[in-house]
C-alpha cells in the first residue's frame, strides 16, 4: 500500500492527504486552534495563509502538511487535525523532522495521533530516513503521547535559538 493512500477505519473512519496551497486557509485555521498548545517562547506573531502557500508551494517547499479528514460517506468531510514535516540532514544521514502534530480537542484519545505518526514514520523508511525525530516539552500531556509510540527523549540535548534581533546583533558585533 502507499503510504498516500492510507485509509484507517476507526470509530470514525479518517483519511491522510497532502495539503495542497488551496488548503492553507483552512490550515491556518488549525494553527490558531493549535497555538494555545505551544507557548513558544519568541514567537511573536504567527505565519499568514501568504507566508504558508509561499513557502509551502513556492520554488522552494520548506515543508509539507498532511491533514487528517474525517471520511463520510466516502468522502473527506472535515478536516480534524494535521502534522508539518521536513526532511534533514546531519552526519547520521536523513532524518523526517516533524514540526507539529495536532488533533482537534474533541476528537482527542480516540487514536488519531498515532494514526499520523505511524504515517511518519512509514514515510520516514520509504524516503531511507534513519530517524524520525521531534521536540517535545516533557512536562507536556503530550509527552504522554510520544513516549506511549516507544519514542526516547534526549534530555542532554537543548535548544539554541538566535531570534531576529540577536541574529542582528551577532552580525552588527554588538554580542
Ligand atoms: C498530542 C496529540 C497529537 C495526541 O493525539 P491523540 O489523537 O489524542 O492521541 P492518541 O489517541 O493516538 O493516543 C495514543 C496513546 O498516547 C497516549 N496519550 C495520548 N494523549 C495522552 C494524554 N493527554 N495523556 C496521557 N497519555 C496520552 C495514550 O497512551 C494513548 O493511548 P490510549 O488512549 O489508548 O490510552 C493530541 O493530544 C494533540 O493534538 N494535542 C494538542 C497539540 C499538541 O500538544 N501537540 C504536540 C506539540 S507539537
Amino acid at each position: 500500500m502507499s503510504v498516500k493512500d492510507l485509509k484507517e477505519t476507526m470509530a470514525e473512519p479518517v483519511r491522510l492527504r497532502e495539503a495542497t496551497a488551496e488548503d492553507m486557509p483552512a490550515v491556518s485555521g488549525l494553527l490558531k486552534a493549535f497555538l494555545p498548545f505551544v507557548e513558544e517562547p519568541g514567537l511573536h506573531e504567527m505565519v499568514t495563509t501568504e507566508d504558508l502557500i509561499r513557502d509551502g508551494f513556492g520554488d522552494r517547499r520548506y515543508f509539507t502538511i498532511l491533514l487528517l479528514e474525517l471520511v463520510k460517506d466516502g468522502e473527506a468531510a472535515l478536516a480534524i487535525g494535521y502534522t508539518m514535516y521536513f526532511y534533514k540532514y546531519s552526519y547520521g544521514g536523513r532524518s523526517l523532522y516533524m514540526e507539529a502534530i495536532f488533533v482537534l480537542p474533541e476528537h482527542h484519545r480516540k487514536g488519531y495521533g498515532k494514526v499520523i505518526m505511524r504515517h511518519l514514520a512509514k514515510l520516514a523508511l520509504e524516503n531511507h530516513c534513519r530517524s524520525l525525530t521531534w521536540q517535545g516539552v516533557l512536562d507536556r500531556p503530550s509527552a504522554n503521547f510520544y513516549r506511549s509510540l516507544g519514542a526516547k527523549d534526549r534530555s542532554d540535548v537543548s535548544d539554541f535559538q538566535l531570534d531576529v534581533e540577536g541574529m542582528m546583533g551577532l552580525i552588527e558585533g554588538a554580542t
